[in-house]
């Protein structure tokens, strides 16, 4: 840790020999077995920061499932070459010990999401948004770059939860670090891209692309005005064979709390007023997967 904080104190000290205004450093957190949709965040990173750092580490503190987490695939050699295409100026793979000094007594003192951990994935996976803030906030302070240079963190919209929970954590904490998001990205037949759909056979694959179908379907009666479609969805999840639905809804992008109709963003038939936030969660073959779409009344155009 010692050598990647002199790592980066270098590379702020390196950008203001040569530039007059103070460095921006993007960090992208990731638990590595990275794919396209990572390669993106890094791109993105790029392309708004002087200094791009890339942290790998898989958190046991937010796996509430062992066996997930033994599972949990790991590459970090395929990771750090995908890392150096991207452009990563500094790669961040601690070993455990590191992260988590007290090992193996995991810390004492942690971060707590409050009320919006238990929420969806939170209420499926207990402790899991807890032990996401606490290596996040330990990530954050890690790789909070000597002034003058200023910190902005990356995440990914395929994880809403975690982005609004995160953005929460750095308001009530004071925490000096901008949040940037990037879109989701899905593959040619709309999956969103996952490290964990290299557990999916074809038969599962054919069954998971029946997530962002529902999504899709209630972007379009959002963008169109009609009323939002959810108990259909809800009924052709549940027919669709290889698919164990856990919940789709539709939430306040900031609480997370579910829209009834008759409230504030939802009128009396189910007809959209405002932006919102469609989530969805299902076991699929051997793994969980989970999804969502930004619901945006204002959106005239159809998707393709
Ligand atoms: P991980 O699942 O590795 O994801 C790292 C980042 O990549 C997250 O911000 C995630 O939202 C983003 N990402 C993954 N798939 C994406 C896709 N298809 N489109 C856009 N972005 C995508 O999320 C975590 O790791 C961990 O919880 C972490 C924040 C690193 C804390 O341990």
């Amino acid at each position: 840790m010692a050598s990647f904080r002199a790592a980066l104190a270098e590379a702020v000290a390196g950008h203001l020999q040569q530039h007059e205004s103070a460095p921006v450093v993007g960090l992208v957190p990731t638990m590595g077995a990275l794919h396209s949709g990572h390669g993106v965040l890094i791109d993105a990173a790029r392309a708004a920061s002087d200094i791009v750092i890339a942290s790998i580490f898989v958190n046991p503190l937010q796996f509430d499932d062992d066996a997930d987490y033994q599972h949990y695939p790991r590459t970090p050699e395929q990771d750090v070459t995908l890392l150096g295409e991207h452009g990563a100026d500094l790669i961040f793979l601690p070993e455990i010990a590191e992260m988590y000094p007290g090992d193996p007594h995991l810390p004492q003192v942690r971060v707590s999401a409050g009320e919006l951990g238990h929420r969806w994935e939170g209420a499926a996976r207990p402790g899991h948004f807890d032990g996401v803030v606490t290596v996040v906030a330990k990530l954050f302070n890690i790789m909070s770059p000597p002034a003058p240079g200023r910190l902005e963190a990356w995440f990914g919209a395929k994880d809403a939860e975690q982005v609004a929970i995160i953005t929460r954590m750095t308001a009530d904490l004071n925490l000096d670090v901008v949040i940037r998001t990037v879109s989701i990205v899905r593959d040619e037949h709309g999956l969103a891209r996952s490290s964990r759909n290299q557990r999916l056979d074809e038969h599962d694959y054919a069954s998971a692309l029946a997530l962002s179908a529902a999504l899709f379907a209630l972007e379009d009666d959002a963008a169109a005005g009609r009323p939002l479609g959810l108990a259909d969805q809800v009924s052709e999840l549940n027919a669709t064979t290889g698919v164990d639905l856990d919940y789709l809804v539709v939430v306040d992008p900031g609480t997370l709390q579910e829209l009834h109709p008759g409230g504030d963003l939802l009128d009396e038939h189910g007809v959209l007023q405002g932006p919102a936030l469609a989530l969805i969660a299902a076991r699929v073959g051997p793994v969980r997967l989970i999804d969502n779409i930004s619901l945006d009344p204002g959106r005239s155009q159809p998707r393709e």
